[in-house]
């Protein structure tokens, strides 16, 4: 097994001599089995060396390495503490043992701070004979297949330098001499809508925190009322939506999933803090890490799609970006992984409602990027507004403590989505404002966004007892941490005079084009449509997205800029220059049909008869063209918060418009703007061309040029699967197989009234050149289950342009104690290769990689089967072989 596990199991050899036995020693050797809470067990052997009520030992594991310890015996029970490390991360042992007979001991044993439990019965074994290896043989005999395996890591200390020792002492001072309302302030972030006068508040220490405001000088203003005018001169952290970029906007987060290259990612989210921060703001409530398998949930574009493998590099990525190496570097933010947890789940894919996931689900598919982002030092997290499982994330213990803090070992502070605490009573969960306080904040949130419930309720609630002023320190500790860490006592001002050079730098727009470009997926191209030429002389440019700003940067632009986006329209006029004639129309208009909450469109939606004129203007002027280039698809408002859909086809009258266009007989390319998958099942059949540009930012018109007219080859692959109906969602690749697979003889198809199969798959995307994929190869086709293997393949360049690859590998474990999915994504690589060039690109596959949550064990485990291993590039990847694990 595993280093960590025999770890861990070696330390777990311990006793107590009770009072009936006390004239008995545990000196000597002793054969212990280990019993996992889940099943399984493992054994070694110990040496014990009591003397009077001081214990010490040291046990011998399989690969050869020791553990001491040493213990106290008390009485009739001993408890017992040992410090070890486990990949980089301290961990504690807590035991207690009882001697039964002078030749028999059983006892428990907790490894912090997962919580992972287990018993273990010793007997004495003068011999030394029934070591490891005895133990192992028994379990082989025994036929077991699944093992207990260790969960995965917690946060290194390293990773958490708000949590380091000399942080936390100037935290402790400070404490000491606030009063409660000042500790209560802490957890208070002010709503910074304009017109707010909020300094009597911060002249009393009354607030921590200050969101929705965006105005440096306010920023300075505000911030020094706090501390030069309060008793504590505690600074203000201010926060802001900082999603996808500040000044310089940055394809949306889905898109930036679509590049499959976490280093792209993480050098946006740097330029993205450091414009954040130059303009003074301290804190973003980024990366959103919510897994979504449901089209319609509009938020699914600010996420990275459906696989929580991708997810979990799309947000370490994310949290090195904002935060750089160690929270406090210059130019960066703190981050904020938000929306704990599973508020992608949403019932029908309907925003903020009730989320009901079983804990398989939860620990496989929707915490792992939130673990990621925790261990890559992540300061903050969001807890979700939606109930899991019928407790509303806010106020849910299991997720805030249980998993947060104890399992993971997270050290920085939790905050509420906006108005969350006071929603709890809608919620049909707190009876008023002071249960609500009460509940969350015991459950282990930290700060109020913007609902005042905590200003309100929770120092009557100290007073008054309900609440301690432990746990009142506990919640106020890790934010005031987070300030030191992020440098704000020393300097909580923003140099004015520094932002407009920031903002307004070339290489971040650079960047912008790179990231954008690196983001679109080519979905179809039949006959070598694409690339076209530059000798065009004649292209029509048409459709509602074609021309516009705001969505060609797409949501969640809060920073008041001028939109200066580049079109896609300009994006062509630009490539094409003077030579070419490029002409527009933006036929019908496309608008939600009940108004966005954030709307930001005051004009009136077009009449029957304006929108009617606007598409025969629109078929007029593609009939004048030789070349058309549609661009179609939904407006930022149509996905994000509160954007929730239904139908999944095109909205408005572009579907008509698209297939009146593609019958004048002319080449058509259809380029998507779109925050979501959308089911364009006629377009897919019917247009030569598709590409996939999602909502691309300030730059992306001229990005979709350079990709249009083969300045630039496509190599972005699909986050999500494409549904063929909004029916069919949620839709994603990594299901289980069920007894009559999609696949079977006579069941080829789930609905009666379509096919089931997706229009487009997982990690799907086309080049202007061809791969292929060769000699796939296990180091070793056996090991054992805690072990590693390698896999390679070889991936050529088959055609005639350089071009990126993204070799994606998948695995199916084909038993166990519980059903795996058909296929998981299991490693990826985003390669570029010139033509003709071959490479051979390696995985590894381990306990990390096969680990998995079994509502069987109600345990993670590891198990001894067989694995299906493909590699290729999507994820219908045929290249095959098997992986033989063992006990
Ligand atoms: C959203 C969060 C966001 C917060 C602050 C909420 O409505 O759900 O994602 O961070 O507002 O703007």
């Amino acid at each position: 097994m595993r280093k960590h596990l025999v770890l861990f199991v070696l330390a777990a050899g311990l006793a107590t001599l009770p009072a009936a036995a006390a004239e008995s020693s545990l000196t000597g050797t002793w054969a212990l089995e280990i019993s996992f809470a889940a099943g399984g067990s493992r054994g070694q052997t110990c040496a014990l060396q009591q003397s009077g009520v001081d214990l010490s030992g040291s046990c011998v594991g399989d690969d050869g390495s020791t553990l001491d310890f040493k213990g106290q015996v008390e009485g009739s029970t001993a408890s017992w503490k040992s410090e070890s490390e486990w990949s980089g991360n301290p961990i504690t042992m807590a035991f207690k043992a009882t001697l039964t007979t002078p030749e028999e001991l059983n006892g428990t044993f907790e490894l912090l701070p997962m919580g992972m439990k287990g018993t273990f019965s010793g007997r004495r074994d003068p011999g030394g004979q029934a070591g490891y290896d005895a133990a192992l043989t028994r379990s082989k005999t025994a036929g077991a297949t699944s093992f207990p395996a260790a969960p995965p890591a917690p946060v290194a200390q390293a990773a958490a330098p708000f949590a380091s020792a000399a942080v936390q002492a100037k935290v402790d001072a400070l404490l000491a001499r606030m009063t409660v309302e000042e500790k209560v302030g802490q957890l208070v972030q002010l709503p910074g809508f304009s017109g707010a006068r909020p300094e009597a508040t911060l002249r009393k220490g009354g607030a921590g925190s200050v969101l929705w405001l965006n105005d440096t000088k306010e920023f300075n203003r505000l911030q020094r009322v706090a501390v030069e005018e309060s008793r504590l001169h505690i600074p203000l952290l201010f926060a802001l939506d900082v999603i996808h970029g500040y000044r310089t906007i940055f394809p949306m987060p889905l898109a930036m999933a679509a590049s499959w290259d976490p280093a792209l990612v993480e050098r946006a989210q740097t330029i993205a803090a450091r414009e954040a921060r130059a303009a003074g703001i301290h804190w973003t409530f980024a990366p959103m890490l919510d897994i979504a398998r449901d089209a319609r949930w509009g938020r699914i574009v600010e996420g990275a799609g459906e696989d929580p493998f991708l997810g979990q590099a799309m947000a370490a990525a994310q949290v090195r970006g904002f935060q750089g190496t160690a929270l406090g570097a210059a130019d960066r933010v703190a981050a904020c992984a938000k929306h704990f947890a599973a508020y992608g789940a949403a019932e029908g894919g309907r925003d903020y409602d009730s989320v009901n996931v079983p804990e398989s689900q939860l620990r496989n598919v929707y915490l792992p990027p939130f673990h990621a982002a925790a261990r890559a030092g992540v300061a903050t997290f969001m807890s979700a507004y939606m109930d899991l499982n019928d407790v509303p994330a806010a106020a849910n213990r299991f997720l805030l403590r249980d998993v947060l803090r104890k399992e993971w070992g997270f050290q920085g502070f939790v905050v509420s989505d906006a108005m969350a605490p006071a929603s709890l009573i809608t919620q049909g969960f707190a009876r008023h404002g002071r249960d609500a306080a009460y509940r969350s904040l015991a459950a282990g949130l930290n700060m109020d966004m913007a609902s005042g419930t905590f200003s309100r309720h929770v120092a009557g609630l100290v007073q008054e007892g309900k609440l301690t002023m432990a746990q009142l320190d506990e919640a106020v500790r890790p934010i005031l941490a987070v300030k030191f860490a992020l440098g704000l006592f020393d300097q909580p001002y923003t140099d004015e005079s520094r932002m407009a050079s920031v903002l307004n730098d070339p290489a971040h727009r650079q960047e912008a084009r790179l990231a954008a470009q690196r983001t679109m997926v080519l979905l179809r191209n039949e006959k070598g449509t694409l690339p076209l030429r530059k000798d065009l002389e004649n292209v029509a440019v048409i459709g509602p997205l074609a021309d516009s700003r705001e969505d060609t940067e797409g949501s969640w632009i809060l920073a008041p800029h001028p939109h200066d986006a580049v079109t896609v329209l300009e994006g062509i006029k630009a490539k094409l220059g003077a030579g070419a004639r490029v002409s527009y129309a933006k036929g019908p208009e496309i608008r939600r049909d009940i108004p966005s909450p954030f709307d930001r469109d005051p004009k009136p939606a077009q009449t029957p008869a304006e929108a009617e004129q606007a598409f025969q203007q629109a078929l007029a002027t593609a009939r004048a063209a030789d070349t058309i280039v549609m661009v179609l698809g939904e407006r930022q408002d149509m996905a994000g918060e509160a954007a929730s859909r239904a139908s999944l086809d095109l909205p408005g009258r572009q579907q008509e418009l698209i297939e009146a266009v593609v019958a004048l007989g002319k080449p058509v390319v259809l380029v998507l703007l779109n925050g979501r998958p959308l089911s364009i099942n006629w377009a897919a059949e019917h247009v030569s061309a598709i590409l996939e540009a999602w909502e691309p930012g300030s730059e992306g018109g001229h990005a979709v040029a350079d990709v249009l007219f083969g300045d630039v080859n496509p190599g972005g692959k699909l986050p999500v699967s494409v549904p063929r109906a909004g029916g069919h969602a949620p839709y994603y690749y990594a299901h289980n197989l069920t007894q009559a697979p999609e696949t079977a003889p006579g069941f080829t198809s789930r609905y009666w009234d379509g096919r089931s199969t997706p229009l487009y798959p997982f990690g799907f995307g086309l080049s202007y050149t061809s791969f292929a994929f060769s000699n796939l190869k296990l180091e070793r086709p056996e090991i054992e289950v805690g072990e590693t293997v390698g896999v390679t393949v070889d991936v050529t360049n088959t055609g005639e342009r350089e071009g990126d690859e993204v070799v994606q590998l998948y695995v199916h474990q084909r038993a166990g104690s519980a059903s795996r999915p058909a296929r998981e994504l299991k490693g990826f690589e985003r390669i570029h290769l010139a033509p003709g060039e071959k490479r051979t690109v390696r995985f590894s596959l381990g306990p990390d990689e096969r680990r998995y949550w079994s509502s069987a064990e109600g345990q993670w485990v590891l198990d001894a089967e067989r694995f299906d291993i493909w590699v290729g590039g999507d994820s219908r990847a045929t290249l095959h072989t098997v992986l033989t694990v063992n006990p």
